[in-house]
């Protein structure tokens, strides 16, 4: 990811961070359940990160720590990573109503800022692994990794892309735009943030030339109904008959 790339989803997020925290709230702000992803799975249900008590865990963009405060609940020891001020800015409320509080840095995941073989686990919901460039985040995130260390993230999916149109609407039934070079994305003339996506096999190659085994991939499959706040995503039919995000399961091979 360039510099300017960077500077670009930065300032979209610095820009959208309120609008997003107070749409978002009713399904961010939940604490009673820890949920992936745009229809609220619970963790519980898909066992993605499983027993987190006691591990070193780094979420990667943070945003306003909702995932990361219910991660600490269940013991982990959390620190919060992301490069947006005004989300980290919208993290202290967070930790007030909960009472649950951990260090925040600010720094983008492309560079991060702890030394290596720092974390037992980096874990993110749509976070920085969804627009940051992957060929850095993943080096960096397999660095400060330990050994047997865990990677777990959720994003869209590659099928997704191919059926989202070229500006807003929903996915349809065709595929809109080719597979093959997937990469750096920008889908709004008027929204400077930036998106990436890779292949499958693309994905597969980068994971495993940066030191990772995959364990799994977790294609999220929605209920009949959902109540989410982000249903410009996709139509939950649609979601039910696609995959529209998946989570990623890896772990840094031992040296
Ligand atoms: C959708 S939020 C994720 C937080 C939370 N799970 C949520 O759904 O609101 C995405 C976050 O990633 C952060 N982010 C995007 N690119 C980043 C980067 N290169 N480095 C650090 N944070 C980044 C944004 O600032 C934003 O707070």
């Amino acid at each position: 990811m360039s510099r300017e790339d960077v500077r670009r989803t930065m300032a979209s997020w610095e820009a959208e961070s309120v609008a997003y925290q107070e749409r978002h709230r009713p399904d961010l702000n939940r604490w009673d359940v820890l949920a992936w992803g745009v229809s609220n799975i619970p963790e519980d249900q898909i066992q993605a990160l499983g027993d987190v008590a006691g591990l070193r865990a780094l979420e990667l963009g943070c945003g306003a720590c909702q995932f990361g405060i219910k991660v600490a609940m269940r013991g982990a020891d959390v620190t919060g990573l992301d490069f947006s001020a005004n989300q980290l800015a919208a993290a202290e409320p967070n930790f007030v109503e909960t009472g649950i509080r951990f260090p925040l840095v600010r720094a983008s995941a492309e560079e991060l800022p702890f030394a290596d073989a720092t974390f037992d686990l980096i874990f993110c919901d749509h976070g920085a692994m969804t627009f940051a460039d992957p060929h850095a985040t993943v080096p960096e995130a397999a660095r400060v990794l330990r050994a047997g260390g865990r990677l777990v993230f959720n994003m869209s999916t590659p099928i997704i892309w191919l059926c989202w149109p070229p500006e807003e609407g929903p996915p349809g039934r065709e595929l809109l735009r080719p597979y093959f070079g997937m990469g750096r994305m920008v889908w709004s003339e008027s929204d400077p943030c930036v998106d990436w996506q890779l292949t499958y096999g693309a994905w597969i190659r980068l994971f495993r030339s940066s030191g990772f085994v995959i364990d799994d991939l977790i294609e999220l499959r929605p209920g009949q109904e959902v109540d989410t706040t982000y249903s410009e995503f996709a139509p939950v039919d649609w979601l039910r008959d696609f995959p529209g995000e998946h989570i990623w399961k890896l772990r840094k091979e031992p040296s």
